[in-house]
């Protein structure tokens, strides 16, 4: 028996240290500490084994036992990291890792969100209204005529009902005084639509801001200051604002509002950047129709109005000279105004 238990611990010891892969492993470690193992097959004969040898039978076996679970732990820590060595090489470690691009906004979020943060700070709210209208929204309420060429199928998308792709975020100023009291305070970002040719200063959609504010005493000096104060903020101290009079149909009256500054190219140039103007007083009552009261009764409240397109805006200040350039989704075109 001792013999037996000693060249069974040689035999384990050889067949341990001879496994290359894991199934191979398992078979040895079945065959020796398994259930129906030759250790356990050892321990069974120690009842035939006299009664005075049998403490050191047993000693010798407990012995054997310890010695082969051993190798074959050390034996599976080997071929552990054999493997992993194995899946690793060919990677070299010293090499720089991939490095990610982070993400950046669209030059157009950038100028819009920038836009609104200045008149948020003067009290105005976010505002918004949907892009598919009523002709209502868009010209009726409006005070544009049935026959203004704005209308014209020409110029505008419409869909089979009868409704439209809104032509400008003056919409806006309708929607928000339907459903608000004076007084009221809005800055509407949003998109525009028209049947226009697709050029270089020309895109079927494209972004306008529209602001609008109500109240007992607005004046057309409230108009002034405001635009005077946002586009200094915008294109710094040095910026000059000139108020042309022109004619909107929802204004009274109207202006075209040019600006000049060193931000903008500097020089002598004066750059036509917004329509503006006092709310007509046609407005509030068509509204007032509309609400069935007396909220925007046009003898008591009076409003400005403001818009203008942000890809012009943008294209002037950071120097675009195509404004198809903002949705080819060039990442060498966009990438330029990451920081
Ligand atoms: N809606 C006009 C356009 O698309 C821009 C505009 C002009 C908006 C004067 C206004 C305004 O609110 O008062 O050309």
């Amino acid at each position: 028996m001792r013999e037996e238990l000693i060249s069974l611990r040689e035999e384990a010891l050889r067949d341990i240290a001879a496994v290359t892969n894991t199934p191979a492993f398992e078979r040895v470690r079945i065959a020796y500490i398994g259930r129906a193992g030759r250790l356990t097959q050892a321990g069974e004969k120690m009842r035939h084994v006299p009664k005075d040898d049998r403490p050191e039978i047993g000693k010798l076996l407990h012995e054997v036992r310890q010695v082969i679970t051993g190798a074959l732990e050390s034996r599976a820590a080997e071929l552990r990291a054999a493997m992993e060595a194995a899946e690793l090489s060919g990677v070299d470690p010293t090499l720089p890792g991939v490095a990610f691009a982070a993400g950046y906004l669209h030059p157009l979020q950038m100028l819009q969100k920038q836009v609104v943060e200045i008149f948020r700070r003067m009290g105005f709210a976010l505002a918004e209204g949907p892009g598919i209208e009523t002709e209502w929204h868009c010209f009726d309420a409006l005070n544009t005529p049935p026959d203004h060429p704005a209308r014209n199928e020409q110029d505008t998308f419409y869909l089979p009902d009868g409704r439209l792709l809104r032509t400008h975020t003056s919409t806006v100023q309708i929607r928000t005084m339907e459903t608000q009291a004076p007084p009221v305070r809005i800055i509407a970002p949003g998109a525009a639509y028209r049947r226009d040719e697709v050029d270089a200063t020309h895109l079927a959609q494209f972004t306008q801001i529209e602001g609008l504010y109500v109240d007992e005493d607005v004046t057309l000096g409230d108009l002034k200051g405001t635009l005077e104060y946002f586009f200094r903020e915008l294109f710094g101290a040095d910026t000059r604002v000139r108020f042309r009079p022109h004619f909107f149909p929802f204004t009274e009256p109207s202006y075209e509002l040019d600006v000049r500054a060193a931000a903008l190219g500097g020089g002598e140039r004066w750059l036509e950047l917004a329509g503006c103007g006092m709310v007509d007083p046609a407005v509030f009552e068509r509204v007032s129709e509309r609400r069935g009261d007396d909220a925007y009764d046009s003898r008591r409240v009076r409003g400005f109005a403001f818009g203008f397109g942000l890809e012009r805006l943008a294209m002037i200040l950071f120097g675009v000279p195509d404004i198809r350039m903002f949705v080819e989704n060039d990442q060498r075109f966009l990438s330029q105004f990451s920081r």
